[in-house]
Parts: structure tokens; sequence; C-alpha cells
């Protein structure tokens, strides 16, 4: 045998090694629930599809809701567990409420496939193919979701401050935040991408607009003509519920790079936004997905997946919970 053709064998044993030493450690896979409930990621998508019809708003939730669920203990459901009278739940943390909905469409989908197959598809599964589906649905790239996540017990409202970053946030700080998920900086300028859709609420920019620093009452690096069409649609101190704006005024409901155009013109939404131009790696990677939607989508698809590998209960660990919204 020729030394090059040994070579390649070993090569190819090498990646086989790590590959099974990969898949060995890592037991989500596509097609979980293929020979335990076959239709389960076609009933969360019919749900998902007929809400999304009433409400155009909810795809952006889905989104929030995964990204917000894998930050706090890991991809383990514990964003849908209720409060109790001893307890206020990651649910009920102002990060969440009133801003995040669509519990009740996960609890919809999680109560027709008890129907179909009695607890068998976990609740933080059920988010990951909602937000998978919501992606699809606002013009982004259906994506293959590997499951087999398991429900954690335990959800406090308190652990979502350490862990979600704040929109005020600078490059360094979401870096560090991002990196204690095991996420780089790749994956921060891509799955800030999110914000491509949805809307936020005055109060989450109303610092940003009024009271920005002692030297400044606007952030220096938002465009200013954009800053006061903001102040008009939020006051200051405005803290009614009801006053949101677009993310991505252009294209609010679209999937699209649109995201990064507005950063590239310093209209990111949030500070947290606008600092991905504040250092050279980061700008480069919002000028390539600005420029190019389809690298955009392509990454966004496989950081989901990456997101959706966070600290996930599997194999013995945790419950299928029969009601997401309450503990076995
Ligand atoms: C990088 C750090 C991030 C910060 C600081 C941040 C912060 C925020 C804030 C403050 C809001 C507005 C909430 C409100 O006032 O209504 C928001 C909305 C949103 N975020 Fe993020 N976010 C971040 C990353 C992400 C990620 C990684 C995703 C998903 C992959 C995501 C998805 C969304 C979506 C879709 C909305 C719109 C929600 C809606 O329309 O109801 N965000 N984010
Ligand atoms: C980011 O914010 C932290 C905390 O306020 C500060 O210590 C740090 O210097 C800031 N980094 C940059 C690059 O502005
Ligand atoms: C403005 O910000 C400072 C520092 O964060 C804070 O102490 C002050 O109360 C704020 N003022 C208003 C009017 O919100
Ligand atoms: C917000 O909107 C709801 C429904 O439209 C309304 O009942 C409520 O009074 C509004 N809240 C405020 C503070 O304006
Ligand atoms: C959880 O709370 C929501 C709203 O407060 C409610 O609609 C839902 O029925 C509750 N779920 C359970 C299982 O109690």
């Amino acid at each position: 045998m020729g030394s090059r053709i040994r070579g390649e064998i070993m090569f190819l044993a090498l990646v086989l090694g790590m590959y099974l030493s990969a898949t060995a450690e890592a037991t989500l896979r596509v097609g979980y629930y293929e020979k335990t409930c076959p239709h389960a990621e076609f009933i969360v998508k019919k749900v998902i599809t007929k809400a999304v019809k009433k409400d155009s708003g909810l795809p952006a939730d889905f989104i929030r809701m995964h990204f917000h669920d894998c930050f706090v203990r890991g991809c383990d459901g514990s964003i849908l567990i209720n409060s109790t009278s001893n307890n206020v739940a990651e649910k009920d943390s102002p990060i969440n409420n009133p801003s995040l909905e669509g519990f009740d469409i996960i609890d919809e989908a999680k109560a027709k496939l008890e129907k179909k197959c009695k607890g068998v598809v976990s609740c933080a599964d059920i988010i990951a193919f909602a937000a998978r589906d919501s992606v699809e649905l606002s013009g982004g790239f259906a994506y293959e979701v590997p499951s087999g996540r398991r429900d954690g017990r335990i959800s406090r409202s308190s652990e979502t401050f350490g862990n979600l970053a704040p929109p005020t946030f600078n490059l360094s700080q979401l870096t560090q935040n991002f990196a204690s998920k095991g996420l780089n900086l790749d994956d921060l300028v891509t799955l800030s991408g999110a914000h491509t859709i949805g809307k936020s609420h005055c109060t989450s920019i109303d610092s940003r607009l009024h009271n920005f620093s002692s030297t400044a009452t606007t952030d220096p690096s938002l465009d200013p003509a954009y800053a006061k069409k903001l102040k008009k649609k939020c006051p200051k101190g405005s803290t009614d519920p009801n006053l949101t704006v677009p993310m991505d005024p252009p294209s609010p409901q679209v999937f699209d790079s649109s995201y990064y155009k507005n950063i590239l013109v310093h209209k990111g939404l949030f500070h947290s936004d606008q600092s991905l131009l504040s250092s050279s790696k980061t700008a480069n990677l919002v000028k390539q997905n600005a420029a190019n939607e389809y690298l955009f989508k392509k990454r966004f698809a496989e950081a989901m997946v990456k997101m959706g590998n966070i600290e996930v209960l599997t194999g013995k660990k945790g419950e299928i919970r029969l009601n997401c919204g309450v503990i076995n």
C-alpha cells in the first residue's frame, strides 16, 4: 500500500472517530420523533402557521422565545413555566412580560401533541420547531432542527437578568455574554440578525433616546434624524406598554438582510445592535450579511441550531412536561 493511500485511510479513520465522539456527546438529532411521534414537527408547523395567519407579529415572538429559553438554564422549556404563589418564573420577568407573547399557541401545539402521542414531545423541542417555522414563514430558510431535548423543572425570574443581555450593552459585554453560552462573535453578529423582524417597546430605548449619559442626552451612535423620529413615537419616560416601534422599519416582518443595512447607516435600534459596528471584525461580518442575503440566511439557520444546543437536557435528565405551563 502506498504511503499516500495509507495516509488517506488514517485521515478517514480520524474523521470517523471525531464524528462518532461528537455524536455520542450531542444526543440531539434530526428526526428524533420519527418513530415515537411521526407527525410531531408537522403538527407544530400547522398550529404555528394558523396562528401566524391571525397574528403576523408572532414569528418574532417564537424566535425570541427560543433565544430567551436557551440563554436561561439552557434550551429546557423553562421559559414556558407559569409562576406560582411562591415562585416568580422567567415568563414573568420584566424582560419577558409583557413583551413576549405566544405562550398560548405553544400550549395549543402541546395539547394537540399530547392527544396524538402522550408524554413524548418535550416543550423545549416545540419551541425550537416553532422558531424554525417562524424563520421560514417570515422568508428565511427552513432548516432541520435536531431534537430530543427534555424539559427542565426550574424557572426563576431572577435568573433572566444575568443571562439575557440588556439593549444597552456594548460589544465587549455582548461578546462576554455570548461566550458564556459557548457562542462566538460570528454567532453574535448572525443571531442579532433576528432583529430584522419584530418590534420593541419604547421602554427598551428610553435611555438611549432621552438619558444616554452624563455628556449626551441621545446616544451619539444613533443617526440624528432617525433619533428624532423615534423620540416622536417614544416620548421621554413613557411606560405605556402599548407604545412600540418596529425593529426594522423598511421591512418589519420580512426575514431579510435589512437589519444589517440599517446598522451600516447608524439606524440600529438598540445600542447593542449598533455596537456591532464598533470592531473591524464584527463590522466586516455586518457588511457581508448586508451584501449577501443568502449568506445571512444560511448562517442564521446554522447559528440557530448551535444556539439550540445550549446546555440541553437529554437522556434521563429532566422530564417530558405534560403541560408546558406546569412541571409534572
Ligand atoms: C445580542 C443581544 C440581544 C439583545 C440585547 C436583545 C434585546 C432585545 C430587546 C430589548 C428587544 C425588544 C423587547 C421589547 O421591548 O419589546 C428585542 C426584541 C427581539 N429580539 Fe432581541 N436581543 C438580542 C439578541 C437576540 C437574539 C439572539 C434573538 C434571536 C435569535 C433575538 C430576537 C428578537 C426578536 C425576534 C425580537 C422582536 C420581538 C417582538 O417583536 O415581539 N434577539 N431584543
Ligand atoms: C463596555 O462597557 C463596560 C461597562 O460599562 C466598560 O467597562 C467597557 O469599557 C466598555 N467597553 C467599551 C469598548 O466601550
Ligand atoms: C438618567 O440616568 C441616570 C444615570 O443612569 C439616572 O440616575 C437618572 O435617574 C436618569 N434620569 C431620568 C430622568 O430618568
Ligand atoms: C393599551 O391598549 C389596550 C387595548 O387596546 C387598552 O385597553 C389599554 O388601556 C391601553 N393602555 C394604555 C396605558 O394606554
Ligand atoms: C399559565 O398561565 C396562563 C396565563 O396566565 C394561562 O392561560 C394558562 O392556562 C396557565 N397554564 C397552566 C397550566 O396553568
